[in-house]
């Protein structure tokens, strides 16, 4: 495995590759690597030839008063773990290196980040969309693996995928969970012992409205809200648990049979933000 740290010399390494005729597949990650991540490179590696995989932290998708500084950082646990993937090229690039001036173009979202984490993380998705912009730009990957877990952040890097014409394919990976429900997260590691054994709740929430969904039930507010009282409850401050369209993430009370419903939920425990979601189709009656 190759160990990049500069942009040139990654650029020289991935047109190694491709000069050997070898489809590239990215796997952009913050690193501290977990089973989720694991699961994106394997699904990488079933798609391309070559797995660029980059781990970067980075600063303009936190917000000031978010966990940029204590966001868990792991570099050699990830070396490793990319080299027993097999993984062809490890991109750790220095904050300077990404961002060697200050910035003056940034990025609007239109529509997609109203609701869910873009409406109280309005800086998080513009950061998204400028570093994997930059990524995408750097590699120029055939595929780009992301995770459903981040499924806002996945819809909207389709968007930007089509908006800026990039050439890539996107491919949303599974949500890989703990066996008691728990979404595998780099932010699991900041739980107390008793914050984790709670934490599956939120799954349990998500999956509650959801099977009601694929029950039939078309009145989800009540629902939403019991669901909400219980997280509260239980000690989760809950920033939002809601049913949104799969094309607009636009908030729906009222889901009609035959299509398709992203349930996410974003709930804090102590200071540990965590978000879940599932997609799911509506019947068409009360079962
Ligand atoms: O999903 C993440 O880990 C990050 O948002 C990403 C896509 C690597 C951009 O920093």
């Amino acid at each position: 495995m190759h160990i990049s740290r500069s942009v040139g010399d990654l650029r020289k390494h991935v047109a190694a590759l491709k000069q050997q005729g070898k489809k590239i597949g990215l796997v952009p990650t913050m690193g501290a690597l977990h089973e989720g991540h694991l699961s994106l490179i394997r699904l990488a590696r079933k798609h391309s030839d070559a797995v660029v995989v980059t781990a970067f932290v980075n600063p303009t998708q936190f917000g000031p008063e978010e966990d940029f500084d204590r966001y868990p950082r792991s570099q050699s646990h990830d070396m490793h773990a990319c080299e027993t993937e097999g993984v062809e090229i490890f991109f750790m690039p220095p904050v300077e290196e990404m961002y060697p001036s200050t910035s003056h173009i940034g990025f609007t979202i239109n529509t997609l980040d109203e609701h869910l984490c873009g409406a109280t993380r309005p800086h998080h998705f513009p950061g998204v969309i400028q570093v994997v912009n930059k990524l995408f730009n750097m590699v120029q990957p055939d595929v780009a693996v992301f995770g459903q877990k981040d499924i806002q952040q996945y819809k909207i890097l389709e968007r930007m995928r089509d908006e800026f014409a990039h050439p890539v394919e996107l491919i949303r990976a599974p949500i890989v969970r703990d066996s008691d429900g728990l979404a595998l997260s780099s932010r699991n590691a900041y739980l107390t012992p008793e914050q984790r054994s709670k934490a599956p709740m939120l799954y349990q929430a998500l999956h509650y409205v959801g099977m009601r969904i694929q029950k039939g039930d078309t009145h989800l507010i009540n629902l939403i809200e019991d669901r909400k009282k219980t997280l509260t409850e239980n000690g989760f401050q809950v920033d939002y648990l809601q049913c949104v369209d799969e094309e607009e993430l636009q908030p729906v009370s009222e889901p009609e049979p035959g299509q398709n419903y992203i349930v996410a939920g974003a709930v804090y425990l102590g200071a540990t933000r965590l978000i879940d979601n599932i997609i799911v189709e509506a019947s068409d009656r009360v079962k």
